[in-house]
């Protein structure tokens, strides 16, 4: 299969990416993202590094070039990361991040909907949109902390599922909602732990995140909405059956 993951050069995207070098099922990885993606790094043993292409769009809003079209064209699989994280939120203009969180990916969704498909193509194409534990998709709620971002985030999810309902099943949405995502470089304190908790923020490992949305590209979503245990659980499964 081939799989888009679009943010390429992210946190998430990177380990997405290491993974599916090394995956059997995966033909292809096309990194999409505003800059090119550096060569893949710390590659699993069965890795192949032919598999990956990184591709630029400069400018997310418009008609994407032919070029890039080409290039994603008969993909099986998007996954995307790309949206203004919580932290970059206070100091971009709210309708960058509007923008940039929703914007960019319902227009990818429309753009890959009406791209030919080769081989398997009755099945739809999966896209998987990363959002966040606590993005809240009733706008009539007010999320307490950053809440105008929490409801602007869930507003995406909403339409990203509803315009995947409209690509006459070309397109199958899902919705991952991560709580804090940790990895190498990014580890969190015991106190920085405790207090997420407190807010109710779980969290998951990188490679756990990565693993369980691949292999949802791969085989098919299971739910429309995946939830921070649902990743755990998928990504969990997966290893005790290697
Ligand atoms: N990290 C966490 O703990 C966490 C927790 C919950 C949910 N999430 C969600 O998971 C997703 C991925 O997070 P991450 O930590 O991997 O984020 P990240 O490391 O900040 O990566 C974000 C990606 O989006 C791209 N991007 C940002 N602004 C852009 C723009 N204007 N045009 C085009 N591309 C743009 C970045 O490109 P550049 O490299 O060029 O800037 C980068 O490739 C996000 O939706 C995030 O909200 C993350």
């Amino acid at each position: 299969m081939k799989l888009i993951v679009a943010g390429s050069t992210g946190f998430v995207a990177t380990e997405v990416i290491r993974q599916a070098l090394a995956n059997p099922a995966v033909a292809s990885v096309v990194a999409l993202g505003r800059r090119k993606a550096p060569e893949p790094q710390r590659l699993d043993p069965g890795a192949d590094v032919s598999k990956f292409t990184s591709v630029v769009l400069e400018n997310f809003d418009n008609e994407y070039p032919e070029s890039v079209k080409g290039a994603l064209a008969g993909a099986d699989a998007c996954i995307w990361t790309i949206a203004v994280t919580p932290s970059k939120s206070k100091t971009v203009p709210r309708e960058q991040v509007i923008k940039v969180s929703r914007d960019y990916a319902v227009k990818c969704l429309e753009t890959l909907s009406r791209l030919p498909r080769e081989g398997d193509s009755k099945k739809p194409l999966r896209f998987i949109y990363i959002s966040g534990h606590k993005a809240e998709r009733d706008q009539s709620k007010k999320p307490l902390i950053i809440g105008d971002y929490l409801l602007i985030r869930g507003e995406a999810e909403t339409r990203i599922l509803e315009t995947a309902k409209q690509t006459g099943g070309a397109v199958q949405a899902a919705v991952a909602k991560p709580g804090l995502i940790s990895g190498p470089g990014k580890k969190t304190s015991w106190l920085q732990r405790t207090l997420l908790s407190l807010i109710g923020l779980p969290s998951i490992e990188v490679s756990e995140i990565a693993a369980a949305l691949l292999q949802q590209a791969v085989k098919g979503v299971e739910k429309e909405t995946l939830s921070n245990d649902d990743m755990i659980r998928i990504a969990r499964e997966m290893r005790a059956r290697q």
